[in-house]
């Protein structure tokens, strides 16, 4: 292809977007939802078996709404890498319709084909999904109690070098070009979250992360449009900081527990929330909510680990991430009660009790086990 077409097509596509986006700013209002309808999709390799636990909790914290009809579940399946592989695409057309029938959903790892794999060049199902349902904010929290640690990541979720990830161009055999987009309205509304989290929650501190002195275009509009959007919240002291400096304090224990909620372009915040997470047990131990104005979805953070199942050790599988996933969508769809107790329990049975252990093998629990556990635990603990 020409690539000065190519990047013509580029430009009128993020213009067209963009007027978009100013208009859509009208968030679902759940209370008025006559049913709140909960899509459940396995994906790939660990991923069925890890959120049929997390099914199974959510089932047994919303009895009551399901049996008043308030709330009803839909396993949606399909979306697997096989047949996203013999269709094409990244989300088949069926599966993309079940998805949007939904208001809420819960996601295990879905496969990121790789350049080069037996896979095809198809776009990551994740990174397909939050465009398709404009879910831009990528909230992820981490926390650590014994070292004073309560982070709440607000990662871009739309924007950045994702935006344009499989529309990079080859313009010669030596060159390659791939494009990053940053968009002020893009940008508000992420700040607007992480801004009005941080005051509803009690938060005193908004780190605004960038590598705004050597990316200046993009990240230089990132930093003053997020700067901009902290004017509406004099309450708040608002820091920014290049994102290689921030990578080496979050390990640094006089300053990281000075952090509270941190605002970033969707790649830095992808990199800086798996070294958040590690600290805190593993990409396995997180929970990630992707938050739109219409759709929101709430997944586990690590990948669907295909040798596991190739070695048939699937059961094995720590289920906590979904689980933690879970305990955000009962928040967000505003059964805060049952989150809480959800979160209390993923706590008691994985950080502080632990009466059971995960490994991943059969010298292990398995993972209907720590679901068993966690529902012992939210019984107890409501008793
Ligand atoms: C994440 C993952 C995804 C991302 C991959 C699986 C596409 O790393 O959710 O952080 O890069 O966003
Ligand atoms: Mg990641």
């Amino acid at each position: 292809m020409d690539y000065r077409k190519a990047f013509e097509e580029i430009v009128s596509q993020q213009l067209a977007r963009v007027e978009r986006l100013k208009k859509d700013t009208e968030a679902v209002d759940y209370k008025k939802l006559d049913c709140i309808r909960i899509g459940i999709i396995g994906g790939d390799g660990i991923g069925p078996a890890i959120t049929a636990h997390a099914q199974r909790i959510l089932e047994e914290l919303l009895k009551e709404p399901v049996k008043a009809g308030k709330v009803e579940f839909k396993v949606i399946d399909g979306l697997t890498i096989e047949n996203r592989a013999a269709c094409g695409k990244a989300i088949p057309d069926d599966v993309m319709e079940e998805i949007k029938s939904c208001h809420v959903l819960l996601k295990g790892p879905t496969t990121t084909p790789r350049k080069g794999d037996k896979w095809g060049n198809i776009e990551s199902a994740n990174v397909a999904m939050r465009k398709a349902l404009d879910l831009f904010a990528n909230v992820r929290p981490v926390k650590i109690p014994e070292d004073d640690i309560d982070w709440t990541f607000f990662r871009e979720n739309t924007e950045c070098l994702y935006a344009m990830g499989s529309q990079g161009v080859d313009i010669s055999d030596d060159l390659a070009i791939d494009f990053r987009v940053i968009t002020n309205p893009g940008t508000e509304r992420i700040a607007r979250q992480a801004f009005e989290y941080a005051k509803n929650n009690g938060k005193t501190r908004v780190s605004i992360v960038t590598k705004a002195n050597i990316v200046k275009k993009t990240d230089g509009k990132f930093l003053e449009v997020c700067k901009k959007v902290a004017e509406d919240y004099p309450g708040i002291e608002v820091d920014d900081w290049y994102i290689d400096i921030m990578t080496a304090k979050l390990i640094d224990p006089k300053r990281r527990s000075q952090f509270q909620v941190l605002i970033l372009p969707n790649l830095y915040g992808d990199i800086l929330t798996d070294e958040a997470a590690e600290f805190q047990g593993g990409v396995g131990t997180a929970g990630s909510a992707n938050i739109g104005n219409r759709y929101a979805m709430f997944e586990a953070i690590h990948g669907s680990a295909p040798r596991m199942v190739e070695e048939g050790r699937e059961m094995y599988a720590d289920p906590s991430s979904v689980i933690r996933a879970a305990a955000m969508l009962l928040s967000h769809i505003g059964y805060q009660k049952e989150s809480d107790q959800l979160a209390k329990a993923l706590d008691i049975c994985t950080v502080t009790e632990k009466k059971i252990q995960i490994t991943g093998k059969p010298d292990g629990a398995t993972g209907a086990q720590l679901a068993d556990y966690i529902l012992e635990t939210i019984r107890s603990l409501s008793l």
